[in-house]
């Protein structure tokens, strides 16, 4: 059995070596695909593959022709809106992710962008403090959690919003749950994002939502740039010079976010909110164990498409 790891965006090196273990103690073949630039290397490489690690690489219907062999596709993270689970079905290919395993380091990536937006991206003037300051956390799954959590360290006032999420849960942490995205923004001073992109959440940050949040509003993006709302973003971010916008992953409209916007917007130049190594062994060694027990035991424990 051959197992392929894919990814445009490398693991570390220690994540690849402890992969590497799992696959060749179970008795099977690990192949490496890191850094690809063209589609037609991952055609290349998937056609002998029985099992795919992959990140945020796009795993869709020509893919999946191309791998004939291919039984386990293991998105090693949370989101998996990268891959096409209606053709991943069709094809018999189970696809799972691994939640909960990258999710502190994204969590620590909001943090970072919140100082730095704070602090006015470090340009000398006074900025103002996190503590005290009302945090929104808008969807409390994995990500969100950990969000809460160091929040607490910083002293701020926490709420978010769910619809999936028990109130409960939200409030045994210490976080204020509240009734609609609508309160959340209108609420808080900073709203960190932690929706998946889906048919429903996409472009559903627009206008008349961001536009609640409070004078000098921050709004934070480590989720997906699909679910903003761009050129609604960026007529309100004309319209009001209060407002920052910090993201994990690049716009589509980039260019003039950063030539419009400037000390009021910033992106990394490609997503960094699971780029650790402490998330790459995490996520990429839960893929392979993933893997083994479902090639060896046919445990479908994480899949998510229909079978
Ligand atoms: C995820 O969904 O797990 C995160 O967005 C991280 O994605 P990445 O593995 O492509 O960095």
């Amino acid at each position: 059995m051959k197992v392929l790891v894919a990814t445009e965006k490398p693991f570390a090196k220690v994540a690849v070596d402890g992969i590497r273990s799992e696959i060749e103690a179970a008795g099977y073949e690990l192949a490496l695909l890191e850094k690809y630039t063209e589609k037609s290397q991952l055609l290349d490489a998937v056609k002998d593959a029985d099992a795919l690690i992959i990140r945020s690489d796009i795993i869709d219907e020509e893919v999946l022709n191309a791998a004939g062999q291919l039984k386990i596709v293991v998105r090693a993270g949370a989101g998996y809106d990268n891959v096409s689970l209606e053709a991943a079905t069709a094809h018999h290919v189970c696809v799972m992710n691994t939640p909960g395993q990258n999710s502190n380091a994204v969590a620590e990536l909001a943090f970072g962008f919140m100082v730095m937006a704070v602090r006015n991206f470090y340009d000398g003037k006074s900025g103002t403090e996190l503590k005290g300051k009302k945090l929104g956390i808008h969807a409390y799954g994995n990500v969100g959690r950990n969000v809460a959590r160091i929040a607490k360290g910083f002293g701020m006032d926490i709420y978010a919003y769910d619809a999936y999420c028990p109130k409960e849960a939200m409030e045994a942490d210490g976080v204020k749950p509240v009734d609609s995205p609508e309160v959340l923004y209108s609420t808080c001073d900073i709203v960190s994002l932690h929706i998946p992109a889906t048919a429903e959440t996409k472009n559903s940050i627009n206008y008349d939502l961001v536009n609640l949040m409070p004078k000098n509003g921050l709004l934070v993006n480590t989720a997906r740039k699909e679910v903003i709302n761009e050129a609604d973003l960026l007529r309100l971010m004309n319209d009001r010079a209060d407002l920052k916008y910090i993201t994990d992953i690049m716009p589509v409209h980039h260019d003039e976010f950063a030539d419009h916007f400037p000390g009021r917007y910033f992106s990394t130049p490609k997503k960094m909110g699971a780029q650790t190594a402490e998330a790459n062994i995490n996520a990429g060694i839960a893929a392979a164990r993933q893997i083994v027990g479902f090639l060896k035991d046919g445990c479908e424990k994480y899949r998510v498409n229909k079978k």
